[in-house]
């Protein structure tokens, strides 16, 4: 049976991802696609609906991301946010123009009440705004559906082609009835019967990996974080004894993770895996030395990582499947899902050699937004501790290290890191803040201990609060935690002399610091 699906074209918006993730918490799976996607491939498709993202350019402009406008006459509906609806709009004869007054932030906007796009919503609402141009007239066809005191064409439709285009962003939870709307154009107007749910995920995913695996042997990467534990009881499930995990100690784990991850999954744990734990720390450091590129370590890493595999597949016999824990953020992010800019290569994706020693890789989570992927580990019945476990990346310590790794700024930045989450966590602060870690700046600065002059490292300690980790802010940690923590690492980690509070959110940083 056909999974009922809602397409995101990409045109390139920061909160593309968001779309998606709406929509499937309206229980309907949606996927994103580039704007580049031809009408043959979304008729294969079979959308449900179709949702055109913002985006940064002005669509009068010459050369700027289009559409074949044929896409409105597939009967499909189809909704335009910000720059999809100028887009619309453009396309289908109406007129769009640099706005007077640019819009940006929260506006209270006037709705419409008997459109079913706003069905169940306030006459008056709040909505996030982020626009240049506007809409100056609405193409034959459509009426105004919504208008704020400074944009007369807040929201646009016509009914009768199932054609909709808001001005504004529902997906951003700044806009207070934004999840609201989605509802109703996916289950509303879209019709969507909202047959997305984990419980069917995990029974369809068991169903599918059988099926597609037969009686070949699986071999995972198993990191310990959540998305590879998952992966793991997933395959675990469906095939048994054919998967063998393997644990690479990279050596730029957190303190203990090493013997913690061989605790649950080894064979004194509570499943039945095949489980290798390979300590590979020095080849790591050794392929690691001198490089300081965030990226180049990034790829080094990713790909030292599959040569361990491709060496543990010879080592264990034949080996037919490679399992990865890749979610869905990972996929768009490395560029590969939309059009958005690629901020980071994630290891698991971008940094994928093109020469792999299997005939498939396997990633069963990638599909899965990271909320998801928790739902579906609880349904699976892995402990909530480490359903809930803060994530941690892919190249570990490697990218909170600023510049060069080596052995001992490794042992600086597990100790550090080890005290100011012991500290977070005793003070009780843990569960106000979604990340907190310690990383190692690049910087030697000048202090006095004793009465010796020193010159050594500083460690950075970072805490952050997010709903989605594509946009954060630093926490407001008590001084008194910091302090204690800050104390501990000085007289407890050789070599760290200062210590520092990031208070960067993201944007414009990121939240780790490579
Ligand atoms: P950034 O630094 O991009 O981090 O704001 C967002 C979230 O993603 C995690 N992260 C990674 N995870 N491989 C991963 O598996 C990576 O290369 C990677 N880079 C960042 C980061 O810890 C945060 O939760």
């Amino acid at each position: 049976m056909k999974r009922e699906t809602v397409i995101v074209l990409d045109f390139g918006g920061q909160y593309n991802q968001l779309i998606a993730r709406r929509v499937r918490e309206s229980n309907v799976y949606c996927e994103i696609y580039s704007y580049k996607t031809g009408l043959e491939k979304v008729r294969e498709i079979k959308p449900k609906g179709i949702i055109l993202t913002g985006g940064p350019n002005s669509c009068y402009e010459p050369g700027a991301p289009s559409i074949d406008p044929e896409l409105f006459s597939l009967g499909i509906p189809v909704l335009g946010i910000c720059y999809g609806a100028q887009l619309m709009m453009h396309l289908l004869g109406g007129k769009v123009e640099q706005a007077p007054l640019r819009e940006y932030g929260k506006i209270e906007v006037s709705v419409y009440p008997h459109s079913p796009m706003f069905r169940e919503v306030s006459e008056k609402t709040i909505c996030w705004m982020s626009h240049n141009d506007y809409i100056s007239q609405p193409a034959p066809g459509f009426h105004v559906t919504a208008w704020t005191e400074n944009c007369p064409v807040a929201a646009v439709e016509d009914g009768s082609r199932k054609l909709y285009a808001l001005q504004f962003h529902p997906e951003v939870l700044h806009t207070r009835d934004g999840k609201k709307m989605l509802y109703n154009f996916v289950r509303e107007i879209c019709g969507c019967s909202g047959d997305w749910r984990m419980d069917s995920f995990v029974e369809e995913s068991i169903r599918n990996l059988r099926e597609k695996i037969g009686s070949g042997r699986v071999l995972l990467a198993l990191s310990g974080g959540v998305d590879s534990s998952v992966a793991a009881v997933l395959l675990s499930r469906a095939v048994g004894s054919q998967l063998t995990c393997v644990f690479v100690d990279h050596g730029l784990l957190r303190k203990d993770e090493g013997d913690e991850v061989e605790a649950v999954f080894g064979p004194e744990g509570p499943y039945d895996l095949q489980f290798i734990r390979v300590n590979a720390q020095q080849r790591f450091y050794d392929r690691l030395k001198g490089v300081e590129e965030p990226e180049e370590k990034r790829k080094i890493i990713g790909e030292e990582f599959i040569r361990v595999f491709e060496e543990e597949a010879k080592k264990s016999g034949a080996v037919d499947y490679l399992g990865q824990g890749t979610i869905y953020p990972d996929v768009v992010e490395s560029g590969l899902g939309g059009e958005s800019a690629v901020i980071k290569s994630h290891h698991n994706v971008g940094g994928l050699p093109d020469y792999v020693d299997f005939k498939e890789i396997i990633e069963p989570l990638r599909n899965l937004f990271k909320d998801e992927v928790r739902q579906a580990g609880l349904q699976l019945g892995l402990p909530e501790q480490l359903v809930f476990r803060q994530p941690f990346p892919g190249p570990g310590l490697g990218i909170r290290i600023i510049g060069e790794i080596t052995a001992e700024k490794v042992r600086m930045v597990q100790e550090a890191d080890a005290i100011w989450r012991e500290e977070i966590q005793k003070a009780g602060v843990a569960r106000k803040v979604n990340q907190y870690f310690a990383a190692l700046s690049n910087m030697r600065s000048v202090g006095v201990m004793g009465d010796e002059r020193t010159y050594d490292y500083a460690v950075v300690l970072r805490a952050v609060t997010t709903t989605d980790f594509m946009t954060a802010e630093s926490a407001d940690i008590p001084w008194e935690v910091i302090g204690n923590a800050t104390n501990r690492i000085i007289n407890e980690v050789k070599n760290v002399n200062r210590v520092l509070y990031d208070c960067t959110g993201k944007p414009p940083a990121t939240i780790e610091l490579e």
